[in-house]
């Protein structure tokens, strides 16, 4: 019995051995594809943690960790914690941060095809811009980026952008004239203001709310995720909500990383991007009615402004700016109806 009892311990002694040298050979060996490389990446964009842009880089974290059984780990931070945007695709292309959110309206400084987003009314609504992020001339675009040592992945939409005034409700385009306006440091964003007559202010996000206060600026262009996260109801009385522009960020990481990866792990990343842009954009389209009444419960006149108006400045818009660029022209040409 003795015997059979000290028999029993020396085989369960080698089974132990033979399983950790079979461990150890698999951490030594080069994993198989998608499989058993481990990733812990970082992740930036400039808005706060209670706007869908965060909440979008929330899902992406989340989603990446389900898909890779734990293997992929991502870092995010928040609020420009890591800089300005142009920091952060600095910091993107030399690979010292992996993936970035980082404004379309940025983008176009640094390869002009991201201006069609640009292209004033050109989507029905968030649906309709969401399923753009599907189309040919869509990658394209992204395409563009990789010169610059980055892999463009998708799009992420918040809320398309309305125009916000302190205190003078502007029922149509020609009431824009002469006022200072705030609008994000981008050609195409700023044009449009000046075929309105407004006199754009070029402020980034941070500066504004003191900006309006003092009335450094007249008005705005903003979306109304950052209206409210912002608590610019608080210094603006009127909300116009024109949804003249779309507002997406750019979803993209550095193309070194992405290249070296396995076909399995890149599908990984493609995957989870995609189901974190269709969250944003799915749950934000359905916030709209939400949103306009928190800001009119909060004291701010919200109405609407109609589009037919703005007719003359689209074409403008479209005849500046599409032969400027072919992709720019293919992007007018697939979406204006
Ligand atoms: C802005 O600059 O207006 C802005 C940037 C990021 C998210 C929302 C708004």
């Amino acid at each position: 019995m003795k015997g059979l009892k000290k028999f029993g311990l020396t085989l369960l002694i080698f089974v132990l051995m033979v399983s950790a040298a079979a461990c150890s050979s698999d951490t030594d060996a080069k994993p198989a594809a998608g499989s058993g490389e481990k990733y812990t990446f970082k992740l930036a964009h400039i808005t706060p943690t209670d706007h869908m842009w965060h909440q979008a880089a929330e899902k992406f974290k989340d989603e990446l960790d389900k898909r890779s059984d734990g293997r992929m780990q991502l870092e995010i931070y928040p609020a420009s914690q890591l800089g300005t945007e142009a920091d952060m695709v600095q910091q993107i292309s030399s690979g010292s941060v992996d993936f970035g959110f980082i404004t379309a309206a940025y983008m176009s400084s640094r390869a002009p095809a991201f201006t069609a987003w640009f292209a004033p009314y050109a989507f029905e609504d968030l649906k309709a811009t969401n399923a753009a992020r599907d189309t040919e001339i869509a990658k394209k675009i992204l395409g563009t980026l990789d010169g610059q040592g980055i892999k463009g992945l998708d799009y992420v939409f918040a809320g398309n952008r309305v125009m916000l005034f302190k205190d003078k409700e502007v029922k149509k385009p020609e009431d824009m004239k002469g006022l200072a306006f705030r609008v994000t440091p981008s050609p195409p964003l700023q044009d449009f203001y000046k075929s309105l007559g407004a006199s754009p202010e070029s402020l980034p996000l941070p500066e504004v709310y003191a900006a309006i206060q003092t009335g450094v600026i007249d008005g705005m262009d903003m979306d109304l995720d950052a209206t409210i996260t912002n608590k610019y109801h608080e210094v603006a009385k009127y909300g116009a909500v024109t949804n003249h522009m779309v507002w997406p960020a750019v979803a993209m990481m550095n193309k070194a990383k992405y290249d070296k990866m396995s076909d399995d792990d890149k599908k990984i990343i493609d995957e989870a991007i995609k189901a974190a842009a269709d969250f944003s954009a799915n749950t934000r389209a359905s916030q709209e009615e939400e949103f306009k009444k928190t800001l009119s419960d909060a004291g701010m006149t919200i109405y609407e402004i109609d589009q037919k108006l703005f007719e003359p400045y689209i074409k403008q818009f479209d005849e500046k700016y599409g032969p400027t660029d072919p992709l720019i022209q293919e992007f007018i040409d697939t979406f204006r109806k």
